[in-house]
């Protein structure tokens, strides 16, 4: 099978395109014809070698934890999909294999993809929507009436977090660049803020939860902008962040907590009922065939990416 790989941790232009082993499921995975997969900053920061220690030091590596594609072959004790169905979701771990013409995931990390999406927009969807789920519904405890505010709104967990944070029924202001404001709000934000002029934390304003998603504010600052109760949950696991949540986890008041996505059916499976509803649509960036991966991630790494970069594979 064709795969994009490395044989070194570092720049963009180690990614090449080459022929590999075609993966063998365990009993309680899936084979899949992967259609699409997306790319993610995990993977770049995994190129980079920032997580070594998780990544560990055997190459060559593949990449890509994002998938959508059709089942090809099942192990021996998969008993929610058969060959030909089509799905779509997310490896967990840190040795990603998405982007090539074969991967395997647990069953468990997959689920039936929605019949309205191409699998371009099922590709598009699962760990973004995954982290702005389980960000806001279980650790922000985002209900009907609560005010969000969630920064860093365009890129491709903050356009999720936009939609889920509306369909579970908050309202909702978001940051990003002045570029961005309108696009931003016609995901459904009530209130667009330009982070230049403003990051929402002054004084004056009580939130319930701050989804800090592209990570560059801190529990400190966003303290005294929360409401009695209020969460601020950030993506980025830098040690002050870990030491904030499990410093606040037990605290009656104002909690600080870090979200690290884990995929599951389950919450897939809600992905595709607000898909199914009209609350939750694929926002993609650009597509680009498995080849250009590296110019995929350069796009990426260059934090002014509107939505999903997705990488289509031609069957
Ligand atoms: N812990 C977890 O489980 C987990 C899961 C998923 C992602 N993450 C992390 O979450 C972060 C965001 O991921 P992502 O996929 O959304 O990344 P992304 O798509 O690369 O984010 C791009 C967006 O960042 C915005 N941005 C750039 N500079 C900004 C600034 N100074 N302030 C606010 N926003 C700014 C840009 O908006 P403008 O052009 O409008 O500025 C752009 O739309 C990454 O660090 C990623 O590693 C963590």
């Amino acid at each position: 099978m064709r795969a994009i790989v490395y044989d070194r941790y570092g720049a963009p232009e180690n990614l090449e395109l080459r022929l590999m082993p075609a993966p063998v499921p365990n009993a309680n995975e899936v084979l899949v014809r992967v259609r699409a997969a997306s790319l993610n900053p995990k993977d770049s920061l995994i190129r980079k070698g920032k997580f070594k220690a998780a990544s560990g030091g055997t190459f060559p590596k593949l990449l890509g934890y994002d998938l959508a594609g059709v089942v090809e072959a099942v192990g021996a004790n998969v008993t929610h999909f058969k060959v030909g169905d089509n799905v779509f979701g997310m490896k967990n771990g840190f040795t990603g294999s998405t982007v090539a013409e074969l991967a395997v995931a647990n069953e468990d990390e997959l689920a039936t993809k929605p019949a309205s999406l191409s699998f371009e927009e099922a590709a598009a969807l699962p760990l973004t929507s995954l982290t702005a789920l389980q960000a806001l519904r279980d650790l922000g405890k985002v209900t009907t009436g609560s005010r969000v505010l969630i920064h860093g709104a365009s890129g491709g967990v903050g356009v999720m977090a936009v939609q889920i944070a509306k369909a579970l029924g908050a309202t909702v202001t978001t940051t990003s660049s002045e570029k961005n404001l309108d696009f931003v709000r016609g995901l459904g934000a009530d209130e667009t803020l330009d982070y230049t002029k403003s990051t929402g934390l002054e004084r004056g304003r009580e939130w319930a939860c701050v989804f800090d998603v592209f990570g560059n504010q801190r529990f400190s600052k966003a303290s005294p902008a929360l409401a009695k109760h209020g969460v601020y949950v950030t993506t980025v696991p830098s040690p002050r962040n870990v030491f904030d949540d499990l410093r606040t986890r037990w605290l009656p008041f104002k909690k600080a907590r870090l979200v690290v996505v884990k995929s599951n059916r389950a919450d897939l499976e809600v992905l595709s009922k607000l898909v199914a509803a009209g609350s939750l649509r694929a926002v993609i960036d650009r597509v680009v065939p498995l080849a250009e991966t590296a110019a995929g991630q350069g796009h990426i790494e260059t934090k002014r990416a509107r939505g999903k970069v997705v990488i289509s594979i031609s069957v």
